[in-house]
């Protein structure tokens, strides 16, 4: 299974894409992460995107591309996984569907206001050693600025301030916005309301992945 999680800036991509992976064991491949990754290690890569991901623009298709393809080639890939930020435009839709490791499909487009997903990316922290996801005011740490899980100090996102915060939510609408219509036609896109509770939009994930396995374990696509 693929399972493609859309939706705007803070939507709750990421911190959905960590609870499918605990719960179906499909390994998340979250491009931003990977790009970040690459900015820390400060690789070539990297230090071309760090420019661009500070202002909130799209890094390159061909360079997006290229990670996911590389990453999806790898074994612990073969039963499927989840891409969270993936594909961000029609280019990246339609190269995704010519890389060879396809799986049957579910696309996960996660809405909410946008006055709410501001409040979440300027409250956001996390961790930055094991990238887990915090938010100050929605979902705390419980000590404060150091992780639960491996007491990493929290930090602030780069791009989760106020201007950047305004041009990726520009580049969401004009590049992004596209994929929905190209994506809805199909009886695997779900739009999922993202506006409750973390757990409870899992719910509704989860619900939607359970039923689109069993449609495809009839059809054979899946065993
Ligand atoms: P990326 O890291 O993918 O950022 P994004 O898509 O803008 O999404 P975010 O990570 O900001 O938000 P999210 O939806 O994951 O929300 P989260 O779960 O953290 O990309 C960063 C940059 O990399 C891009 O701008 C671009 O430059 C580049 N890039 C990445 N992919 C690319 C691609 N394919 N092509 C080209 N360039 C690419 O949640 C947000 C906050 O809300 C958190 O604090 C969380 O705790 C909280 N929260 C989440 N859900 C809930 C809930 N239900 N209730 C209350 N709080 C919640």
């Amino acid at each position: 299974m693929r399972i493609i999680l859309m939706g705007p800036p803070g939507s709750g991509k990421g911190t959905q894409a960590d609870l499918i992976e605990q719960k179906y064991a499909f390994p998340k491949i979250s491009t931003g992460d990977l790009l970040r990754q690459a900015v820390q290690n400060g690789t070539s890569l990297g230090k071309e995107a760090e420019v661009r991901m500070n202002r909130g623009e799209l890094v390159s298709d061909d360079t997006v591309v290229q990670m996911v393809a590389e990453r999806t080639a790898k074994d612990d890939c073969k039963q499927g996984y989840i891409l969270d930020g993936f594909p961000r435009n029609l280019n990246q839709a339609r190269m995704l569907e010519k890389l060879k490791n396809s799986h049957p499909e579910v696309i996960l487009d996660i809405q909410l206001s946008e006055e709410i997903l501001i409040q979440r990316l300027s409250s956001r922290r996390i961790c930055s050693r094991c990238g887990k996801i915090f938010n100050l005011s929605l979902n705390p740490a419980v000590q404060m600025d150091i992780c639960d899980l491996c007491k990493g100090d929290l930090v602030q996102r780069r791009d989760d301030r106020p201007k950047v915060i305004k041009e990726r939510l520009r580049i969401y609408h004009s590049e992004t916005k596209p994929l929905i219509e190209y994506y809805q036609r199909r009886s695997v896109y779900h739009r999922i309301d993202g506006e409750r509770p973390i757990q409870t939009v899992f719910r509704d994930i989860r619900s939607v992945i359970d039923s689109e396995t069993d449609k495809y374990k009839q059809t054979g696509a899946i065993q």
